[in-house]
């Protein structure tokens, strides 16, 4: 019956779907909305009998049509029941030859039922909503992807290994390369990879608003620090909240704060003999390496590993761990 239905309308099984979900939330709301009036017009059991009848009418002929195309365009189902109103219209007298009075009839007939039909179809297609929804969230998403800036000083390659990661994303747009080092590799990678970059200078950034004014008007929604050395300032933080994080190539708590990154880092954790290392990517707040954390992974440091070995092995959990780690915050927003 439905599979006929569908036919007849000409309509894909999403369609159908939405469809019957605006004559299943019409009805419901119409219902609604006459027991609302009559109750706010005092109506009670004993009214006479042709005033309520004339309410409900009202609703059935002019609130019903309102509630159907108010939902229908709400579900983005205007066009076809705008044909279906037109439809309604003609049958009703206004606009149309008589002949079509007859055929109009069985139509309308064959819809209201399947307004019945439709809501026992909602709840056996519950599992098909679900699939539906995120399609349709996916959808809204492309149409607002979220936008990282990613904030470098040195070489790149945690920003390289985001950029490729979220390339073809469909949701999450790697935007703009920030780096207060004309010289800084990354800034290379920026123009290679033709995303646009902002190099910035200590005086806007902790005397202004930390670009904050810039990275807003550029609609950037979260700022991912691979590799920046500044410490962050407090306008900056308060204008993305929650939405800054770092990535650190130790184990925090331990081995952070100022003048630990790079080389200094490894060269102290080997020193003091540790068995591991690993990375830390954290939530940026105003002290250096200090925000809550988000994820930590380790690798071992076996007798006689240089400073230089453990940076590699770090790098590469980095590399691995940064972007996916990127993706899950971000698509929680
Ligand atoms: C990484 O080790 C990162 O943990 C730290 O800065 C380094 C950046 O390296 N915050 P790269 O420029 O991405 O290669």
């Amino acid at each position: 019956m439905l599979k006929r239905l569908q036919q007849k309308w000409n309509v894909n099984g999403k369609q159908f779907f939405l469809i019957l979900c605006v004559f299943a939330i019409t009805g419901t709301a119409t219902a609604w909305l006459t027991r609302v009036i009559t109750g706010w017009m005092g109506f009670t059991t004993g009214t006479f009998w042709l005033w309520q009848w004339l309410v409900r009418l009202g609703m059935l002929v002019i609130g019903y049509q309102v509630i159907l195309l108010t939902v229908a365009f709400l579900f983005g189902q205007f066009a076809f029941f705008w044909e279906f109103e037109k439809r309604m219209l003609r049958w009703m007298g206004i606009g149309s030859r008589g002949s079509a009075i007859s055929n109009e009839l069985s139509a309308i007939g064959n819809e209201q039922r399947a307004m019945s039909d439709g809501r026992s179809a909602v709840s056996s297609q519950l599992s098909a909503a679900g699939s539906e929804a995120s399609n349709l969230k996916s959808q809204i998403s492309n149409l607002h992807p979220v936008h990282l800036a990613v904030f470098a000083s040195g070489t790149g390659s945690n920003a390289q290994k985001i950029i490729d990661y979220f390339r073809d994303h469909p949701t999450i747009k790697s935007t703009l390369i920030v780096s207060n080092k004309p010289e800084a590799g990354v800034l290379e990678i920026a123009r290679r990879e033709k995303i646009a970059s902002l190099i910035i200078n200590r005086e806007n950034f902790f005397r202004g608003d930390g670009y904050a004014g810039e990275l807003k008007a550029l609609d950037i929604h979260w700022i991912i620090l691979a590799g920046f050395l500044w410490k962050v300032p407090e306008s900056l933080i308060q204008a993305f909240p929650g939405k800054i994080i770092n990535i650190h190539p130790a184990l925090l708590p331990k081995y952070g704060g100022k003048g630990m990154y790079g080389h200094f880092v490894h060269e102290a954790v080997i020193a003091a003999g540790e068995k591991e290392s690993g990375i830390t990517i954290h939530y940026v707040d105003e002290q250096f390496d200090h925000g809550q954390h988000i994820f930590q992974a380790t690798c071992p440091i076996a007798p006689g590993d240089s400073p230089e070995l453990l940076a590699k092995k770090v790098q590469a959990l980095e590399h691995t761990h940064y972007p996916p780690v990127i993706e899950k915050l971000v698509t929680n927003r």
